[in-house]
């Protein structure tokens, strides 16, 4: 490509907008000027100090969500051209390659709470993680010492979990996970497994699968396995499905057994 057709081409960023919670959808497109190496963030940033769009109308700045910018916290998750991934770490040159077209689409994500345009409210998750009580408890702040002994194998499971940035691109891709059920979803229940896995953290285990085998547990995955195919962790959150659901078999035996179910 010269130098000439660098200067003059453009992305066309087609965006899904709404100003408020309960008002109507509308998109809007921006021509921005093509770079090497932007990412959905910069291009969006481009559009905020340039609002007008291709018809020539004086727009507002578009809105979203960013924290880290390296693909950590999860915030700044929307859906990319059709499916769900962090904008700061979306590169237009290999979203261009995957389509063949100088256009990208931006939309929010649609299984949680929308606020304005990208931002959507992604609480659920967190209080999924307080449901489920995900986390390891201590008896105060005192110095504890070194804490039990876990195995390599062990550990290496268990890093492979802690990686989840509650970004919520496995629920956006589940067909059980609405926005208006109460599906614990794949991200809540892996971190089960992982707090589940934890010497310290196993002390509440009984207390998560008691939620986990109730409404909105883990019978309500249907298998279809999406959410691990668009982790961009790459959580093996099947294998974390599958493992939950085996111990909330022997969980539920042994309730039955201790007059507890
Ligand atoms: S396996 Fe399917 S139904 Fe279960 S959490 Fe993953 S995407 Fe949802
Ligand atoms: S499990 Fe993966 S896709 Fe789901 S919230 Fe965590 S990092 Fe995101
Ligand atoms: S800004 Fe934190 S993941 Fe993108």
């Amino acid at each position: 490509m010269t130098a000439t057709t660098q200067e003059t081409r453009t992305i066309l960023f087609k965006i899904k907008r709404q100003t408020e919670p309960n008002s109507a959808p509308f998109w809007e497109e921006y021509a921005v000027p093509y770079k090497e190496n932007l990412n959905i963030i910069s291009c969006l940033n481009w559009i905020a100090a340039n609002p007008t769009t291709t018809s020539g109308v004086d727009s507002t700045p578009v809105a979203w969500d960013c924290n880290c910018l390296e693909e950590v916290c999860g915030a700044c998750t929307m859906v990319i051209n059709g499916r769900a991934r962090q904008s700061c770490s979306a590169l237009v040159d290999t979203l261009v390659k995957e389509t063949g077209a100088d256009t990208i689409t931006l939309e929010p994500m649609s299984k949680f709470p929308l606020v304005r345009d990208l931002v959507v409210n992604r609480q659920r998750m967190f209080k999924e993680l307080i449901r489920l009580k995900a986390w390891v408890p201590i008896d105060g702040t005192h110095a504890l010492g070194g804490g039990p002994k876990e195995s390599p194998e062990a550990q290496d499971t268990r890093y492979a979990l802690s990686r989840c940035m509650t970004c919520g691109c496995c629920l956006e891709a589940c067909p059980q996970f609405t926005i208006d059920n109460n599906f614990v979803g794949a991200q809540a229940i892996s971190q089960a497994r992982y707090f589940n896995m934890h010497k310290t953290g196993a002390v509440l285990a009984d207390e998560r699968m008691e939620e986990l085998e109730g409404p909105g547990g883990i019978t309500d995955c249907g298998n279809a396995q999406n959410c691990v195919k668009v982790c961009p962790k790459e959580i093996p959150l099947t294998e974390s499905i599958a493992a939950i659901g085996r111990q909330a078999t022997v969980h539920a035996i042994k309730s039955f057994f201790t007059g507890k179910k």
